[in-house]
This record gives C-alpha cells, structure tokens and sequence, in this order.
C-alpha cells in the first residue's frame, strides 16, 4: 500500500494538485485494479473521488470522511470533482464510491469551526426536507460538543433519500443547493481574496439570504425566516472581509444552476419544504445582500 498527502485546504482541490496526483498514480503504476482510499475532509473525498473517477477512465475508490461536514455531506451523494481558479466545483462528475465508512472517533480532533462548518449542512437537510431534525439540531448545544451519531445518521439519511430520487441534480435533488447560490457567492470570493471562509459558515450566510429571499419569492412565513436568520447569527460568526454586492453578483450570475442567464435558486415554501428552479431577480438578490451587508 502506497500513501499519497496534499496540503490541507481548499487551494488543494486544483488541477494543479490533480495533476501532481495523476503523475503519482502513474509513477507508483497504479493500475485499473488499484483501489484509492480517500481519508479526509470534503476536499479529500472530492478530490480523490475525481482523481479515481479519470485515472485510466476510472478506478475504485472507497472514502472514510473525516471532518463532520465530509460525513454528513461531501462523501454522501456522489458528486466529486475539483474547482476552476475561483470558480467552486466547476469541474467534475458523479460516480458513488465503492463504500463509505463513517466513524465518528474522526470527529474528537476536529477543532469546534470545522465543526460548526459540517453543523450547517446538517442544519440544511432539515431545512429542506425534514422539520423535526431542524428543531433537533436547533435544540443540540453544537458550540460545546459534536453531534451524536443518531444526529449524523439522520442526516446522511435525509440526504441519502434524496440523492437516490435524483442521482444526477435533474429535478428534487437541486433543493439541497438551497443556501449555496449565494453561499458559494461568498466562498469564491473568500478564495479570491485569499481569506479562508469554511465551507458551511459560507453556506450558513446563504441559508440566511435565501431565507429571506424565500419568504418573498414563496412565502415562507416571517416567522420561520427570523428563527433561521436568528439560529445562523447565533452560531455562524460575521463573514471575516469586506465586500459589495456587486462582487457576489458576478460570481452569482456565474452560477451553474442558471438557466439562461436567469438566476435559479432552490428556496424553502416552509420549514422542512423546499422547491427548486425558483427563478430569482438580480435587483432582489443585490437588495438582500446589501441588507446582509448592513445587518452584519
Ligand atoms: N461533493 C459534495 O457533495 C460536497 C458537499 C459539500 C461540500 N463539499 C466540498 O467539501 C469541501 C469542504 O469540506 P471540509 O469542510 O471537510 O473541508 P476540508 O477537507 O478542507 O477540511 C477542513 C479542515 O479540517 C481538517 N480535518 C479534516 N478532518 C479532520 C479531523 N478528523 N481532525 C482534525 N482536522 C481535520 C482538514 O485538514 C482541513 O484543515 C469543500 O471543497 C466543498 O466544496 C462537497
């Protein structure tokens, strides 16, 4: 058994890196009968997950994610894949691992952001598709300890269920980008300005602009937009640089979601209901995040 180790982080899943990888591969003689075991974070079971998919048009690859949101997200589901300068995940495919193994002892070394970063992807399977797990993580002290497996187990579960309707994003799976349009907005431009932003804190700021937008565009009631708005503010601190509007715009308006130029989001109907496709208005999106902006 060869191992192969790359710089943590998120400049790690480049075609860069890939490429040292690819060449790795090749010089150990990995053949179509190797199997990549990814032990990491979500750039680990990403990165890896691309890099056995195109190695000789593919080899297995099993994953054992190691970082809460890996566990609960970035491992289930399929997707792998790389970004493009600062463009987030804008290359890669599905192809599901042989196996995943999720153990939760990982979980003891991880540092209380990198948590909080994997507690809001949980928070958004709730959001989406299952109101009792969303008040049963509201209700979990996450500042002070790690979920407990039940609390992952639902997750990989509410997640799991969807995926398996829509394994390629065509129709239901898409609702599982709510939060990202925005979220991702934000975390191209930490990458651009070179100011590390975890993933889910991203996210967690695009859960609380979509919210907003969701109440407008599908009413979902003032009422379940302040809980979701208060429940990020209390748990997800400020985003750590300064922006306008205009800069998340065009990483928006970049979004692969779109359709036809037309900003497409997934927004929530109610607490635990999502719908996707919702086709937004640029001037709406920039008045939410100038609103985010002067709020923070
Ligand atoms: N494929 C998908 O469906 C999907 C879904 C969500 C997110 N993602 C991707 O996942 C990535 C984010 O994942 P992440 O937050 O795990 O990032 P990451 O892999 O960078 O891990 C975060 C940090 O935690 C460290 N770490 C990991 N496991 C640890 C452990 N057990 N103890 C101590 N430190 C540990 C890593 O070294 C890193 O410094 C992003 O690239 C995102 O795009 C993919």
């Amino acid at each position: 058994m060869e191992s192969l180790e790359v710089e943590a982080g998120e400049s790690s899943k480049s075609v860069e890196v890939l490429n040292q990888l690819w060449e790795a591969l090749s010089e150990l003689k990995a053949d179509r009968s190797s199997l990549l075991v990814n032990v990491g974070g979500g750039v680990i079971t990403d990165l890896g997950g691309f890099l056995a998919s195109t190695y000789m048009r593919g080899i297995d690859f099993i994953n054992f994610p190691t970082s809460l949101l890996a566990q609960v997200d970035a491992s289930v589901g399929g997707k792998t894949g790389i970004n493009l300068g600062h463009s987030k995940n804008r290359i890669g495919l599905f192809q599901e691992p042989l196996f995943t193994g999720i153990w939760n002892f990982f979980l003891e070394s991880l540092s209380q952001v990198e948590r909080l970063s994997g507690f809001a992807e949980m928070l958004k399977h709730g959001l989406v598709s299952d109101k009792n797990h969303w008040q049963e993580l509201c209700d979990f002290s996450v500042l002070s300890e790690h979920p407990n497996s039940a609390l992952i187990q639902k997750s990989v579960e509410i997640k799991s269920e969807i995926v398996k309707s829509d394994f390629r994003e065509l129709g239901l799976r898409k609702i599982l980008n709510f939060g990202h349009s925005i979220g991702h907005a934000y975390e191209s431009l930490s990458l651009e300005k070179d100011i590390p932003l975890p993933h889910g804190f991203a996210i967690a700021h695009g859960m609380m602009a979509e919210a907003i937008l969701s109440s407008k565009y599908l009413g979902l009631p003032e009422k379940d937009m302040n809980e979701i708005v208060f429940q990020m503010q209390s748990k997800f601190p400020e985003i750590p640089f300064d922006y306008e509007a205009d800069e998340l715009m065009d990483f928006i308006k970049g979004d692969k979601k779109n359709i036809e130029g037309k900003l497409n989001f997934s927004l929530l109907s109610s607490m635990g209901k999502a719908e996707f496709n919702v086709l937004v208005e640029e001037e709406d999106v920039i008045n939410v995040l100038q609103f985010m902006k002067s709020n923070a």
